[in-house]
């Protein structure tokens, strides 16, 4: 006779890793998975301003890349808001080490943001040579990071696609 004791699944047993669901939602979709494109698309705008600011010389892009700059920090402190809303509120979220790890990079990047869009106060056209285009290539890589990041949180574990009270087939 078998005398082992049954085997149990941790995660299974783990409700306070299994509670993932959004609260901060619209219609039951996160905001914050809405929010984050906004800085997303802003700080690629941004590097794209910059480049052609190098290449063409006009100031037009110059300005363009400090409005775009200045949207994807206001935006990406908005989303900010929200996914830290999320993950102190809810345990399954706040229990994770990737979502620790998703907020570390989040803040990083909205640092590099917030630095890239002060240096260009005033003078859009001679911040952009050279210390923008490389903020902006930092940017963009930070923000490429923190996006890909946040999809791994959302498609590994699930997080933020279930909402209280409703179940899913
Ligand atoms: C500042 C702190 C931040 C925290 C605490 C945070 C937290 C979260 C959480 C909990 C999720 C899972 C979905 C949800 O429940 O809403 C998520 C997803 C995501 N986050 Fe963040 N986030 C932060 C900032 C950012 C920023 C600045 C970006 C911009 C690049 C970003 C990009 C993403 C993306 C792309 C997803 C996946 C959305 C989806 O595919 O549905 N996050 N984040």
């Amino acid at each position: 006779m078998d005398t082992r004791p049954e085997l149990t699944d941790p995660l299974a047993e783990r409700r306070a890793l299994q509670d993932t669901e959004t609260r901060i939602a619209l219609a039951g979709h996160p905001l914050h998975a809405m929010l984050v494109s906004f800085p997303i698309a802003l700080s690629f705008s941004t590097l794209g301003a910059d480049l052609l600011y190098m290449w063409t010389g006009n100031d037009f892009w110059a300005e363009a890349a400090g409005y775009a700059i200045f949207g994807a920090f206001a935006l990406g402190v908005l989303a900010g808001i929200t996914g830290t809303a999320e993950l102190l509120l809810v345990r399954g979220i706040r229990n994770r080490s990737a979502s620790w790890t998703h907020f570390i990079l989040a803040v990083m990047l909205l640092s590099i943001l917030g630095a890239n869009w002060i240096i260009r106060i005033g003078d859009p056209e001679g911040a952009v040579l050279p210390v923008g285009l490389a903020l902006s290539l930092l940017s963009a890589g930070m923000t490429a990071l923190t996006g890909w990041h946040g999809g791994k949180l959302v498609f590994d574990y699930q997080i933020g696609t279930r909402v209280e009270g409703i179940e899913r087939p």
